[in-house]
């Protein structure tokens, strides 16, 4: 994630998580070919580029790269791109970035969009629609999943992806909280919420928000696809860097270069002043493999 937490911790914009870490890792190089999978708001690509690198940028939020190609349209070593990057071989070929230097996965959502978007990411705009699709010509919305699924399912993915002790309590009152009023908005989840813990308490709010929209956007699916079909384009002295805050996502990543016997570190920056890249977790993929 290049972010801010669901949390808020006095954040209140976006800054590009362990930005120059980042920069290092890829080491990025004059005239190289590089692609930032998950463009944000431009943070870690403006860097690349200022590097001499040339840029593939792509986001699934179509509104993400309309607005760099507003605020970036001078950058003559900079393509942008909307779609999203389980697909990223397709469009890294087709706009002529394979074989690429190195790649960039900075998971997550940017602070723009979980407070402004609109689209009910994040558990403190209480009259947005619970929609949470990255992309909106997706079918089905934050809101069609706890209005239709079964207890059972809700229960998978509430247990699966915020690891949050009360899933099956969760699931079960969504389910009957339903029953009486469809479950349309950000307040109305808040409530179910509410109803099961007892208390406001952000913390549950942000891992069931975050569950929901893992669940819309097929996050970890995605994440696998983008990192296999990554590998295969780029160099063989290429390499991926991917910034998670999940530990979940941490792990597809670990079990992806481990499976595959490839060269990988974790790169832990020794201080950082800011407190939301501390629980962020930067992994090196080489495509080289171990000996
Ligand atoms: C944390 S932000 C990236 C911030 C960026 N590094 C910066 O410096 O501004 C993550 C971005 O990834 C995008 N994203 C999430 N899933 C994606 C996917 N499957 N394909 C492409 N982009 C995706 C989000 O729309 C969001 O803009």
């Amino acid at each position: 994630m290049g972010k801010i937490s669901q949390g808020g911790k006095g954040l209140t914009m976006h800054t590009p998580v362990l930005l120059q870490k980042t920069i290092d890792e890829l080491k990025v190089k004059a005239g190289g070919r590089y692609i930032d999978a998950t463009a944000g708001e431009g943070g870690h690509l403006t860097e690349i580029l200022k590097k001499g690198g040339i840029v593939l940028g792509i986001d699934w939020d179509r509104k993400q790269i309309e607005d760099l190609k507003s605020r970036l349209k001078d950058q003559p070593n900079l393509t942008l791109v909307a779609g999203n990057f389980a697909q990223i071989e397709e469009i890294s070929q087709r706009e002529g970035f394979v074989p690429a230097d190195g790649i960039l996965f900075d998971l997550g959502l940017s602070y723009k969009q979980i407070t402004t978007s609109g689209r009910g990411f994040s558990y403190k705009n209480l009259d947005e629609s619970l929609d949470m699709r990255l992309d909106p010509t997706k079918e089905e919305k934050a809101s069609d999943i706890v209005n239709t699924l079964s207890s059972d399912n809700l229960y998978e993915i509430l247990a699966k992806y915020s690891e949050e002790l009360s899933s099956k309590a969760l699931a079960d009152a969504l389910v009957l909280a339903r029953q009486s009023r469809r479950i349309e908005t950000v307040g109305d989840l808040v409530r179910v919420i509410d109803s099961v813990i007892g208390r406001k308490e952000e913390r549950v709010y942000a891992r069931v928000f975050q569950a929901l929209r893992i669940a819309v956007n097929d996050e970890f699916e995605n994440l696998k696809k983008g990192l296999e079909e990554g590998l295969r384009i780029i160099k063989e002295e290429g390499r991926i860097v991917v910034i998670t805050f999940h530990s979940l996502e941490d792990r597809i990543v670990k079990r992806f270069a481990r499976e595959r016997n490839l060269v990988s570190s974790l790169v832990k920056p020794k201080y950082t002043a800011k407190a939301f890249e501390r629980s962020a977790k930067l992994r090196v993929i080489n495509k080289q493999r171990k000996s």
